[in-house]
């Protein structure tokens, strides 16, 4: 209900009255009056005078499905947004909601994360409505060892949508980090529950350096604000993370990863590049030159042996 209300006071470009209201979205005068102290509780400034009725002034810089879902443009992506104002980290409810059966393309969404997890068990710092933190749960029937696609695609899929909202062009470091000038912008954290043979669910976890100030991000790190002295609506770059990622899964599971990847090496900031990583203890290093067919790294070393790296990291 307030979705509509929301709605048609965003359409209606200055005042309308209560009584239009109420038609509009056929509930009582005293149940829009109801709403509108209940939306105004959660951020929309609303302004209310006697014989004009109600304006919308502002409305919150917050990722409610309230607001995410006005303008989405997508099926499946994102219908069932669950947010919150503070979480441990999203992937646990993400996690739990896919245990609980919850449909494909579920996100979950908060403003900020007391224990945000990266990769490789590192922390992910979640500043309180800077950034985009959310998990979106995935159930596409493969084997685990075909995951690595997905992984992929997801970093294709930010980049894509970053620089479609902002012109900026992002390079992504092997296997999904998000790069601007050699400062990470955006991380990826693929997470699954599976059996030996079937993937169960995918929680695919995505943390955006957005409005984040200098002050609050880490040397390594950069924010799109940071870069371009200007701040974006965490509204609009979500919108259009869930609707590329949805085009580009919906397309993989179809025909398989092959555009996803070219896509990928086009965009790489690794590719071409010497690496260095660590392999069942044995110091390694060597020119990254390709994706093999699942997504692995390629790297000739000096020998001219050539080692897959399947997971972890490489330091460029
Ligand atoms: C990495 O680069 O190491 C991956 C970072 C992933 C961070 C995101 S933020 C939303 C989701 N919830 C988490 O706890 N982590 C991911």
């Amino acid at each position: 209900m307030q979705k509509k209300i929301i709605r048609f006071l965003k359409g209606a470009n200055g005042f309308v009255s209560g009584e239009d209201i109420s038609r509009a979205v056929n509930i009582s005068r005293a149940a829009v009056w109801k709403h509108m102290e209940e939306l105004r509780a959660s951020g929309y400034e609303i302004e209310a005078v006697p014989h004009h009725g109600y304006r919308l002034v502002s409305q919150p810089d917050r990722l409610s499905a309230l607001e995410v879902h006005d303008g989405l443009a997508t099926k499946k992506f994102g219908a069932y947004i669950h947010h919150f104002d503070h979480i441990d980290s999203t992937m646990n409810e993400a996690f739990r909601l896919g245990d609980a059966g919850a449909l494909e393309g579920t996100v979950v969404v908060a403003e900020t994360q007391t224990k945000g997890r990266g990769r490789l068990g590192r922390h992910w710092s979640s500043p309180k409505g800077k950034g985009i933190y959310f998990s979106i749960i995935l159930r596409p029937s493969c084997a685990p060892s075909d995951i690595a696609g997905i992984t992929l695609l997801a970093a294709v899929a930010v980049s894509e949508a970053i620089e479609k909202k902002t012109g900026l062009k992002v390079l992504i470091k092997w296997p999904n980090d998000i790069l601007y000038d050699g400062r990470k912008l955006c991380g990826i954290l693929t997470e699954l529950k599976a059996e030996i043979e079937r993937v169960s669910f995918v929680c695919v976890g995505v943390g955006i350096n957005v409005n984040t100030p200098a002050s609050q991000l880490l040397p390594e790190a950069t924010s799109l604000k940071n870069i371009k002295s200007e701040a974006f609506s965490r509204v609009e770059l979500l919108q259009e993370v869930l609707k590329v990622l949805e085009s580009r899964y919906r397309t993989a599971m179809k025909e398989g990863y092959a555009p996803v990847f070219k896509e990928w090496r086009s965009r790489s900031a690794t590719l071409g590049r010497k690496v260095r990583f660590t392999d069942r203890g044995r110091s390694i290093e060597g020119t990254a030159f390709d994706l093999d067919k699942d997504g692995g790294l390629l790297v000739r070393l000096h020998s001219g042996e050539i080692i897959k790296r399947v997971a972890g990291d490489v330091l460029l």
